[in-house]
């Protein structure tokens, strides 16, 4: 059995569509256009494309985007004032910080100095300890499109074993957290990392697999129970090209559905952080909204 790709292209596409009509009632009904502020600081080259995407995304949306480009040289207490500004700024609804940053600022500081409000990432400990007690906030961007891209491809998660593999705060542990909750995904979950003694007898036993791991070919077909929902996580640029975290080729004849790789979670990311923005737009104007 060939699997069914759960093409994240087009349901970002989708979500796009509904986020575009939103917005242009958001106009027209209360004169209000939500605005993005992206923050890079220093010349990785990776960095840029994933932040010229999100200005793309907001121009392509009719959301009022604002970049701002900072020398790698940038002292923390000189980001940490950009940070305050654009917190006060009413134009802007949204502050994103783009990762990683120049090793000689701490990251810590500075997420935790963005206005939980304007934190569209979903980083900030205020944002991440509404999410794991289940309450209304704004869910990372990663995360939120896998859950979105289980629901549109309509993979029953209540009661499903899922198996996660990779514990970090922007996938891994988000993931899960959002699984196990009744409101979110009603799962039982089993988190596996680098300290899991047989990852593959874990992962035998999944319904659902999210590999995010950083790691190209980690899972092989051998490690997967026939009519698995797989989904890849993983980017990696090798020579041949952009790989995800799992053997797709061996996997999709076992899976009955997955995520391919490019085209898969990757356009979620964006798309999710799109919502966030006007879903925080909408809050900062005392509109009701969907968290
Ligand atoms: N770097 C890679 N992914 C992300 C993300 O989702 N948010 C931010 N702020 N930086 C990143």
């Amino acid at each position: 059995m060939a699997a069914t790709l759960i093409k994240g292209s087009e349901i970002s596409k989708q979500i796009k569509e509904e986020l575009k009509k939103e917005i242009s009632e958001l106009k027209e009904k209360h004169n209000l256009i939500p605005g993005l502020a992206t923050v890079l600081v220093g010349e990785d080259e990776a960095s840029k494309v994933y932040v010229g995407a999100k200005e793309k995304a907001c121009k392509d949306l009719g959301i009022h985007s604002e970049r701002i480009d900072l020398p790698a040289g940038t002292k923390e207490e000189e980001l940490l004032a950009l940070v305050e500004k654009l917190n006060k700024d009413p134009k802007i609804h949204g502050i994103l910080v783009q990762l990683p940053l120049p090793k000689h600022i701490n990251d810590t500081n500075v997420l935790y100095a963005i206005e939980p409000n304007k934190d569209v990432d979903g980083f900030h400990p205020v944002n991440v300890g509404k999410m794991v007690l289940g309450e209304p906030t704004f869910l990372p961007c990663t995360p939120h499109g896998i859950l979105e891209l289980l629901k549109r491809s309509s993979t029953e998660t209540k009661g499903a074993e899922v198996v996660v593999v990779g514990r970090s705060n922007i996938v891994g542990k988000p993931i899960a957290n959002m699984l196990l909750q009744k409101k979110r995904g009603n799962a039982t979950v089993t988190i596996c990392h680098t300290g899991t003694k047989d990852i593959a007898s874990h992962t035998k036993r999944a319904d659902i697999l999210i590999v995010a791991v950083g790691k190209p070919k980690a899972i092989t077909s051998d490690m997967v129970k026939d009519g698995v929902v797989v989904i890849d996580v993983g980017v990696n640029r090798l020579e041949t090209g952009l790989v995800g975290d799992v053997d797709f080729e061996t996997v999709k004849e076992k899976a009955k559905a997955i995520t391919p790789v490019p085209g898969g979670v990757g356009p979620m990311t964006i798309t999710m952080l799109m919502y966030n923005t006007v879903q925080s737009a909408k809050m900062a104007a005392g509109i009701k909204v969907e968290l």
